[in-house]
């Protein structure tokens, strides 16, 4: 039967993927699913090429596991996206410190940016790399991190500028959430992308990531309508984070809305063709970041912790058939 990559490039788009992290890839069962071509054309490093991952210690740079990851896309013939060089979570603490001033933090970013990003540069995997990772507050005003407060916003296009020159070929996002409906934070982030397309900026597409909750889902129209307000701007799109998480204990009834939200998101996608494919955050409750973050919330990806498929599954392969 029909597997999740397959039907998304039949649908036109470039890959269905998974996020994935080195602790999980000694599970056989798990790495069976995850090493499978046609449901997985795609994986994303949850956690291993972040900043606190990749360089611990200023100028030391650690890539083993990143390594880990990247192997297994080249390996499976998976597309890799790269996440991320610049977020103010999982930041170590010399550089969040707030130590450096303007020039030196600078220049400690653009090292950061372009050693990780040439690290994998010309790997024919690296299709795209989430430069800049939650820089809004839900307002849509900018953050107040180590970035903003030292260097105002001139830190985004210094990260897209030492990302594109450390690989060319690689697709530069900025990667976000609460941006998947109209709202100040979409409009800001449109806002952003119109000015560093105005300044000559590198810029390609920008990361919707989707962690949603099941029956809180917008309208597909008014997803398709948000996907496009950024595709109009001449960048692509894609979704980034995908999950859609309940209140427990799971019920059949929520399994049933939860597949129809799935349908009703990947259809989006599949309606705008800027929209170039659909990572989800883990396939399997098993390894979901949702239970540690939100108490007595879970459920929310499309194989259970038993890495059996839900309901869910089925409406992913529903939307992309549209
Ligand atoms: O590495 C330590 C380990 O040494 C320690 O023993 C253990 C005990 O808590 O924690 C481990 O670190 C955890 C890390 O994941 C690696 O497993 C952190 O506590 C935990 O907070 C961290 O969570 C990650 C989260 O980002 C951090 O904000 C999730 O796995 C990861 O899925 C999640 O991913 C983010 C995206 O990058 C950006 N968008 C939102 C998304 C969900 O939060």
């Amino acid at each position: 039967s029909a597997q999740l990559h397959s039907v998304a490039k039949s649908a036109g788009k470039l890959y269905f993927g998974t996020a994935t992290d080195n602790p999980e890839l000694t599970d056989t069962a798990y790495t069976a699913i995850l090493h499978n071509a046609s449901e997985f054309g795609q994986i994303t490093a949850a956690n291993s090429m972040k900043w606190d991952a990749t360089e611990p210690s200023r100028g030391d740079f650690t890539f083993q596991n990143a390594d880990v990851i990247a192997q297994l896309a080249k390996t499976d013939g998976q597309l890799l996206r790269g996440h991320n060089c610049v977020w103010h979570e999982q930041l170590p603490s010399w550089v969040s410190s707030g130590n450096f001033n303007a020039a030196t933090l600078s220049s400690i970013l653009t090292t950061h940016c372009s050693t990780l990003v040439g690290r994998y540069k010309g790997q024919t995997c690296v299709y795209s790399w989430d430069v800049v990772n939650e820089p809004f507050n839900d307002d849509g005003s900018f953050g107040t991190d180590v970035f903003l407060t030292t260097l105002n916003t001139s830190y985004i296009p210094t990260a897209l500028n030492a990302a594109s020159s450390a690989d060319p070929n690689a697709k530069l996002y900025i990667n976000d959430f609460n941006i998947e409906s109209a709202g100040a934070k979409s409009t800001a982030m449109q806002t952003l992308i119109r000015s560093l397309k105005a300044s000559k900026t590198p810029i390609h597409g920008v990361g919707l990531q989707f962690h949603m909750i099941v029956g809180e889902v917008p309208t597909q129209s008014v997803l398709i309508q948000n996907l496009q307000a950024f595709t109009a701007l001449g960048i692509e799109v894609a979704i980034t984070e995908l999950d859609v998480r309940m209140t427990l204990p799971a019920t059949s009834a929520l399994l049933a809305q939860q597949q129809k939200d799935y349908t009703t998101i990947v259809g989006a996608c599949a309606a705008v063709s800027g929209c170039v494919g659909i990572t989800v955050w883990d396939f399997t409750d098993k390894f979901s970041w949702v239970p540690g973050a939100f108490a007595g919330q879970g459920e929310a990806c499309p194989w259970d912790a038993n890495l059996v498929k839900k309901p869910a599954y089925q409406g992913i392969i529903a939307g992309f058939k549209g």
